[in-house]
């Protein structure tokens, strides 16, 4: 039927992935295909923007195939995509000029330390909300512009453009060097360090410390907005939007009244509330950003706090240690004791993220004693993950915001034990939805709003059903004594990396 579905782009850290979605949302079908990783050196973590377009020349129309939907049934096309990774390209050949440096790629810290000594931190905290740091992308874009021969004078003179996944794919889709729409979304602007959060435009003052030619930079659009038609993939659907992957998943779970929130659990974990037209200067560890600017209206903002290992801890017991042969069997051998033996893991493995934001902390293990067995190590493992949310939803809570509740999703919510662990060291329900695809239903809904294919938020919170609820059960004075314990097994990882 024409126009009957919505396609979403995941284009994610691991893999890329095209979904469609009906008017209920559900997920009608799903393509997917992993892209390499390069590791040139320790530290830096490089991916190659025209392979992922390659990857996105192929999954789309799989998804189509397995739907048996046609191109005529696309109403519209929206991209969700991580966040802050830099793709700098030629507008003429339409290839890319350097591999694209990822968000989790720590080259810059020089550069940051640079803006830290020059005594620039206030500027971008006022201006663009950030705490100046190795995570977004304008330093790497700066990295680029002094690494890559000529790429600076290319630069300023037209000849390279600059922009982050979604910026690239959306360029690629409308032609390229045939007329191409260089946008960006306001999510993503929002974690470069260029844009200015109140005005949402990129704003002089950055650019200048940065020393970024703007003529390189794309225009920043709203998520929900029709940017272009596409000339290649899906010729003559249309582009209704794009959106960064975690607030993505929070319009996914449509979290969309101050003080909602959501938390996706997968490699590492990434928990936004959002904070309406308020922006919140978080001096507790925590982001202020974007949540979503829908069509014309004004900005939605979010806190937001990300927490570097979680299922890649799980990981690491499966892969390093052996200790499970699946990391769904976390769960049956953490079942096999009844407590964590008096043991902690502290996943620091490559520095804390929020709230603390420490790149000198390393992972430890403490309170070993010989009655501590695999059991005790998994349950240890798993509440490190409990523990790190607790740790931002306490940070949240300095901002005065407190949380009725928290939506979940990503891989690790299928582990009831630890969801339960959530819901007790919170102290709130924790609830997943029916639809666990929360990244490519947020850019679904960006783009079908746009498109008039949903009418306004209220129908997509009709279209959200609970599938899963864990209601708080722990004592408060074991909760108390747990949290102390934590926080002393925190201490011990500071001071280890440098
Ligand atoms: O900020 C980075 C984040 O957007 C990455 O998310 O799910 O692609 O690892 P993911």
């Amino acid at each position: 039927m024409s126009g009957s579905v919505i396609a979403a782009i995941d284009q994610g850290t691991t893999s890329t992935r095209c979904l469609l979605f009906d008017h209920d949302g559900r997920m009608l079908a799903v393509a997917q295909r992993e892209h390499h990783h390069t590791y040139p050196r320790p530290g830096w973590v490089q991916h190659d923007a025209d392979e992922i377009w390659r990857i996105v020349e192929k999954i789309v129309p799989n998804a189509l195939r397995d739907a048996d939907a046609s191109l005529d049934d696309v109403a519209a096309l929206g991209i969700a995509n991580q966040r802050e990774t830099t793709v700098v390209w030629d507008p003429h050949t339409g290839r890319t000029l350097a591999p694209a440096i990822t968000w989790q790629d720590t080259r810059t810290d020089s550069i940051v330390e640079q803006i830290e000594a020059a005594g620039h931190v206030n500027l971008f905290r006022e201006l663009a909300g950030l705490h100046p740091s190795a995570y977004f992308s304008g330093p790497r874009l700066r990295w680029l512009l002094d690494n890559v021969p000529r790429l600076e004078e290319r630069a300023r003179t037209g000849r390279a453009m600059f922009g982050t996944m979604e910026s690239w794919l959306v360029w690629k889709l409308t032609g390229g060097p045939d007329g191409g729409v260089h946008v960006t979304d306001v999510t993503n602007a929002s974690r470069t360090m260029m844009m200015n959060l109140r005005t949402l435009e990129w704003d002089q003052r950055l650019l200048d410390v940065l020393d970024i030619p703007e003529q390189m930079l794309p225009e920043i659009r709203p998520n929900s907005q029709v940017y272009g038609r596409c000339s290649a993939v899906l010729p003559g659907v249309r582009i209704g939007g794009a959106i960064g992957d975690q607030q993505a998943a929070l319009f996914g779970q449509t979290c969309f009244a101050s003080g909602e929130a959501k938390c996706t659990y997968g490699t590492g974990a990434f928990l936004l509330v959002n904070t309406g037209d308020r922006i919140i200067d978080s001096s507790d560890g925590l982001i202020p950003t974007v949540a979503y600017v829908d069509g014309d209206g004004g900005a939605r903002y979010a806190l937001e706090g990300s927490i570097a290992m979680t299922g890649s801890l799980v990981q690491w017991l499966r892969d390093a240690l052996e200790m499970i042969p699946s990391a769904p069997q976390i769960e049956t051998l953490a079942r096999t004791v009844d407590d964590n033996g008096g043991c902690y893991i502290v996943p620091a493995f490559s520095g804390l993220f929020a709230p603390r934001w420490r790149p000198d902390a390393r992972g430890v293990i403490v309170g070993l004693t010989s009655y501590v067995e695999k059991g005790h190590l998994a349950r240890a493992v798993l509440e490190a993950t409990g523990w790190q949310t607790w740790e931002v939803v306490e940070a949240i809570k300095a901002s005065h915001i407190s949380l009725r509740s928290l939506r979940v999703d990503g891989g690790m919510t299928a582990n009831h034990l630890l969801m339960q662990f959530i819901a007790d060291v919170l102290d709130v329900p924790v609830e997943r939805p029916l639809v666990s695809e929360t990244v490519s239903l947020g850019a679904a809904y960006v783009a079908g709003l746009a498109v008039g294919y949903w009418a306004d938020l209220a129908v997509l919170r009709r279209n959200w059903h609970r599938a899963a609820l864990w209601r708080p059960a722990m004592d408060p004075t074991h909760r108390a004594g747990e949290a102390h314990n934590w926080n002393e097994a925190v201490t011990r990882t500071l001071g280890w990396g440098t």
